[in-house]
């Protein structure tokens, strides 16, 4: 388990997507981490918190006054050290990854943009004034590989692809600016590789059993890369392994 030594203890924690595959695990691993002091873990529906240190609390990405009621309540209890978005969305009863351009659809796109970029953006918006100013704070969007416009040699799921393409734009641009203010602060997208969840279930045919993540094994890793991280780190995308992904 990753022991977070490379941030002032005890941490604060924020999390956007606790009720996630990715984001259970990583609640998990931050509630048994002793340098971890207070997480405030959100969710569009309730997460359970058996230990004193989570508080959770409601938000939903489509709706951007939850987000800015949970960020005006969070800085109440002080500076976070950690800011982060497990949330996304790939396919729904509604929406399924596009094979060729000729299923593209306006409601799809429309959706994900609002999920996967616009909604992490919103969360950057209100809870980047509460990184603390004074040492290392990291604000990390989960993102996917897909999104790299430079590694797409197969085409397919362009709305998926291109919101997070977008996000990675929105990644870097607040870094830059984050980084007139907070020298000490991060903000990154990560790639979680291939992961055991309701995200990835449809589309695990054809993964080598050695290449699909449990949650847990991913979220070690992702906090691993992000106890490794620099301010001159600012604004990429990293993966699991911690290797940089092109934009
Ligand atoms: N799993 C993989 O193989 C894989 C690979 C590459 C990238 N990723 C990325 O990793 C991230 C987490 O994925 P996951 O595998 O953990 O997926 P997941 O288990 O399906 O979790 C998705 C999360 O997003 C939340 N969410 C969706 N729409 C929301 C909204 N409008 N407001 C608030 N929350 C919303 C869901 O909340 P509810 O519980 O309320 O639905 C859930 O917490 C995503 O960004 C995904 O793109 C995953």
């Amino acid at each position: 388990m990753s022991a977070l030594t490379s941030f002032n203890a005890p941490m604060r924690v924020a999390l956007f997507g606790a009720s996630g595959g990715i984001g259970a695990a990583l609640l998990d691993l931050f509630a048994a981490n002793e340098r971890v002091g207070a997480i405030y873990a959100g969710a569009r529906s309730s997460v359970s918190a058996e230990t004193p240190k989570v508080t959770p609390f409601h938000f939903d990405l489509t709706r951007e006054h939850t987000i800015a009621d949970a960020a005006a309540y969070m800085s109440e209890g002080g500076p976070l050290d950690l800011v982060l978005v497990t949330t996304g969305v790939l396919h729904e009863v509604s929406m399924q990854p596009e094979k060729t351009w000729r299923e593209f659809n306006a409601d799809s796109f429309a959706h994900a943009f609002a999920v996967n970029a616009t909604g992490p953006a919103l969360i950057a918006k209100h809870m980047l004034p509460s990184l603390a100013r004074d040492r290392k704070t990291v604000f990390a969007a989960l993102s996917a590989r897909v999104g790299s416009i430079e590694d797409n040699r197969l085409g397919g799921w362009a709305s998926y692809r291109a919101s997070k393409a977008a996000l990675h734009q929105i990644v870097r641009t607040c870094a830059i600016e984050l980084a007139r203010h907070r020298k000490e602060a991060v903000c990154i997208a990560l790639h979680p590789g291939t992961v055991d969840t309701d995200l990835s279930k449809p589309f695990q045919r054809g993964v080598a059993a050695e290449k699909l993540f449990t949650p847990t094994f991913c979220a070690e890793r992702l906090l691993a890369v992000i106890d490794g991280l620099t301010p001159a780190e600012s604004g990429n995308a990293f993966a699991w392994d911690g290797v940089r992904i092109p934009f």
